[in-house]
């Protein structure tokens, strides 16, 4: 095991099996090596943390003292700055039980030993009640990163409070050279406050950059955690209610994006200084009562018209959004299909099409950029009555001596300003709304049942490979007619079994339930006599080797797209080629098994690519090995060898299930299972299921 090699990560992987095992039994190491970092092997803290998490155990990071850890949080990991680890296990009087993971052992220490062991990893097991149903209302995904940064907020608080201080500094500035040193000629002052204005403006500049610099790293860190929590939840949403198309997946990150300039910066920044308005106006009031009601009541009107403005404006962004996503999956479906648009001539058909999307798509989002102009020249406009109302107020003020020229040019100044923040709220506002909705489209994805948000049990270890199905059925989700009727059938370890039945009669689906990708309608599917409902599917999917019937290349090296999982040494990569014939190919291609497979992998032919699947899901040497339709797109000739390839290469104790339209293939089995319409309609030794076929077919049955 690769990781187990690693000094670094031993402790941690070691701390998460103690942690695992200690609430599940045993959990094999390559079950947590899934959770590495692939790319170095390595398993830190955040490995740690998603793996809990991935088992139903919440965590929660704390700074504190061991020995306050109360006790229903046992075992813990606590760390130290060196990065130490060590499990806490139990505490009576002032001793401490703790793991340690580099010895293995268990060991007794005084709890005033630990206290350099500051940083503690709290672990509980998830109540049921934490079910997808809470968290539809709650949005953890998204506001678990924002909560995580609290510290940030409050520091770019206190900063912005300064700022805003500070932005009176030439109001006032203005203000006192007009009233104190005009009138006096003195310049003395003049220079002192020149200086000190000077000064505050440095500080300003300052204090801007700091919180600039924390907003950005704040803004860009939530950004990555949401992106990371939506690629998770598109991987890990359960088959079963995963009904969106590529694309309106695909628009699922832009509507992110959209979530995240709100958050940026720049939006930021508009509203941050918002507190500025407050401070301009108390300091307006102080000069003169009278003259704030303008700046007040002009900013009431700006928030009503803009607000008035974001009904027209959500209800257009409503639409866009929808049409957006017809338009993203247009645009997937159209260059994945290219070649076929091509020689089935439909591109006139899928332009018309395509016009259509574009016209109405171009539409709204015209009207939707006209509405904003228009609030946005309204709003400038109202800033610049804000002006003329103060001079003409203020010229009657300084007439009934209740205020000075300088006064009156402070408050001018003032008055300009502190609108700023008010005409920035309302482009806010009115774009509030709308990234609302779109938190709110994100989420109602995330409501979607994940994978393993049931009850399971965990530490299945590696299985013998007995397969047992109870009367199973299974629909697809809207679909009328049943994929499975009532299967059962019982498969022993090592054994070798074919299943065959016509297109559409639900043997991929079968495979699909096997690898819990979907779960039965009805009934009950045993592994190992493991009830497969209760199973990790990470732990199950570690015991089959499963080649699909349409695989799915990545864009990489044969390498990359064989050892998916965990990367494998040379000779066991040879061996491999060998045993599936891709050796010749990697010989001919002068490049190893580092020659790239293109897009999907569009460099190789139907057949190559099914040999790299057929790779992939032999590479581990599970104990159950399922192969759909292994010898598509083969030659009879190469068909044959790498029939007899596999015969001499699997061992007798692997379970073998091969999917078939191909006679040639069930050479690899000893037993045959006939499917027809979702149901089993012959299951018996090979010889006589087979002799059966030829009968009914010379007699026209079937
Ligand atoms: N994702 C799906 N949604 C709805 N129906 C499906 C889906 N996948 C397969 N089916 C239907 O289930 C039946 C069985 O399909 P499948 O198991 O793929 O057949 P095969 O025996 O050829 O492998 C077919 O009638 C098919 O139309
Ligand atoms: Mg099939």
């Amino acid at each position: 095991m690769e990781i187990e090699a690693s000094n670094q990560s031993k402790p941690f992987v070691e701390s998460i099996k103690f942690i695992l095992d200690f609430y599940f039994g045993t959990i094999e190491y390559t079950t947590i090596s899934t959770f590495a970092d692939q790319s170095t092997q390595k398993f830190d803290l955040k490995n740690a943390v998603e793996i809990l998490k991935s088992f139903h155990l919440t965590t929660l990071q704390r700074t504190m003292n061991p020995n306050d850890i109360p006790e229903h949080f046992y075992p813990s990991i606590i760390i130290n700055t060196e990065n130490d680890i060590l499990v806490c296990c139990k505490k009576s009087n002032n001793v401490m039980t703790v793991f340690n993971p580099l010895t293995l052992k268990l060991e007794a220490l005084d709890v005033t030993l630990l206290s350099h062991y500051k940083s503690v990893l709290l672990i509980v097991k998830d109540s049921e009640s934490n079910s997808s149903i809470t968290s539809k209302y709650t949005k953890p995904w998204f506001f678990e990163p924002l909560k995580s940064h609290w510290r940030s907020y409050v520091e770019i608080g206190i900063l912005t409070l300064f700022i805003n201080i500070f932005a009176l500094a030439i109001p006032l500035f203005t203000m006192s050279t007009y009233d104190r040193v005009v009138p006096n000629k003195a310049y003395e002052t003049l220079f002192v406050l020149a200086s000190g204005t000077l000064l505050i403006l440095i500080f300003d500049i300052i204090l801007k950059h700091s919180r600039n610099h924390i907003l950005e790293n704040v803004s860009r860190k939530l950004g990555s955690l949401w992106e990371e929590e939506l690629m998770r939840k598109i991987i890990l949403t359960d088959t079963h209610y995963d009904h969106l198309t590529t694309g309106s997946k695909a628009n699922l990150f832009k509507e992110l994006q959209h979530v995240r300039d709100f958050f940026t910066i720049r939006s930021l920044m508009q509203i941050i200084d918002l507190p500025f308005f407050f401070i301009a106006l108390s300091v307006i009031y102080i000069i003169s009562p009278t003259m704030a009601i303008i700046p007040l009541l002009i900013s009431i009107g700006i928030i009503a018209f803009n607000l008035l403005m974001q009904i027209p404006i959500a209800r257009l962004n409503k639409n866009q959004s929808h049409t957006l996503q017809t338009k993203n999956s247009f645009i997937f479906e159209s260059i994945q299909g290219t070649e076929s648009i091509k020689v089935h001539n439909a591109l006139p058909h899928k332009l018309f099409s395509w016009r259509n999307i574009v016209a109405l798509s171009d539409g709204i989002a015209t009207k939707i950029q006209s509405l904003h102009v228009f609030s946005m020249n309204v709003s400038q406009f109202l800033v610049q009555v804000v002006v003329i109302s103060v001079l003409v107020v203020g010229v009657f003020e300084i007439s009934k001596q209740h205020l000075s020229v300088g006064g009156l040019i402070a408050i001018t100044i003032l008055a300009s300003r502190a609108i700023v923040p008010i005409v920035n709220l309302s482009g806010i506002l009115i774009r509030l709304k709308d990234v609302g909705e779109s938190i709110e489209r994100i989420n109602h994805f995330f409501a979607l049942p994940s994978e393993n948000t049931h009850k399971i049990e965990a530490g299945l270890g590696k299985l013998e490979g007995k397969i047992e199905l109870k009367n199973v059925s299974y629909s697809f989700h809207k679909s009328k007619y049943p994929s499975l009727e009532n299967i059962s059938f019982n498969i022993y370890a090592g054994e070798r079994v074919g299943i065959i039945g016509q297109t559409g009669s639900g043997k991929s689906t079968l495979v699909k339930l096997l690898l819990k990708l979907i779960q039965p309608s009805q009934g009950s599917i045993y592994i190992d006599n493991h009830d497969l409902s209760t199973l990790h599917p990470v732990e199950i999917r570690q015991n089959i080797g499963y080649m699909p019937q349409d695989p799915f290349l990545f864009n990489g090296s044969i390498k990359d797209n064989i050892d998916l999982s965990k990367p494998i040494n040379k000779t066991k990569m040879m061996e491999i080629l060998k045993l599936t014939g891709l050796e010749d190919l990697i010989k001919k291609s002068g490049q190893g098994d580092g020659l790239n497979v293109g897009e999907r992998g569009a460099n190789l032919s139907v057949g190559q690519k099914h040999l790299v699947a057929l790779a992939r899901s032999l590479v581990n040497q599970a104990p159950i090995i399922i192969l759909d339709e292994p010898t598509t797109g083969l030659d009879v000739g190469l068909e044959k060898k790498l029939i007899l390839n596999l015969k001499n290469n699997l061992s007798t104790e692997q379970t073998l299930l091969v999917i078939t339209h191909r006679f040639a293939a069930l050479d690899l089995v000893d037993r045959v299972i006939v499917m027809n319409e979702g149901k089993i309609v012959a299951d018996g030794p090979k010889e006589k299921i087979l002799q059966a076929l030829q009968n009914s077919t010379q007699k026209g049955s079937v």
